[in-house]
């Protein structure tokens, strides 16, 4: 019983911490990235509404060579979360 409970533990310790990686997403920082990697070829407006979580797997997807795109990206998966929020938000 004591393995099974702990399993869980785990298991719903794993699921907050990728929760609070999303929730803290920082913008700035992300804006800093886009600037850096991204604005050659990207308007972050026209990222405006985008469902930030989708555009940071997409992010995550093309970092890890699983989304083919124009540029390969090396961003770890906390860039990508804040690129993500800063694009959804239209770069404002
Ligand atoms: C060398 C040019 C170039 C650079 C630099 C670049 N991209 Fe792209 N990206 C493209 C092109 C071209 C497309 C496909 C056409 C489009 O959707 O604009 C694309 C598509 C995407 C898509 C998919 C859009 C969709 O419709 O789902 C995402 C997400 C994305 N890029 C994110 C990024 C991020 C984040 C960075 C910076 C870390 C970046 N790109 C840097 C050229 C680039």
């Amino acid at each position: 019983m004591s393995i099974k409970n702990a399993a869980t533990i785990v298991l719903a310790t794993a699921g907050l911490a990728g929760f609070g990686a999303v929730a803290h997403a920082d913008a700035a920082a992300g804006k800093a990235t886009f600037e850096e990697v991204c604005a050659e070829c990207h308007e972050a407006a026209d990222f405006e509404g985008e469902d930030a979580k989708a555009l940071a797997d997409s992010i995550k997807k093309i970092s890890a060579g699983q989304m083919k795109h124009k540029k390969a990206l090396k961003l770890t998966d906390q860039q990508a979360a804040d690129v993500a929020a800063y694009m959804a938000g239209g770069g404002k």
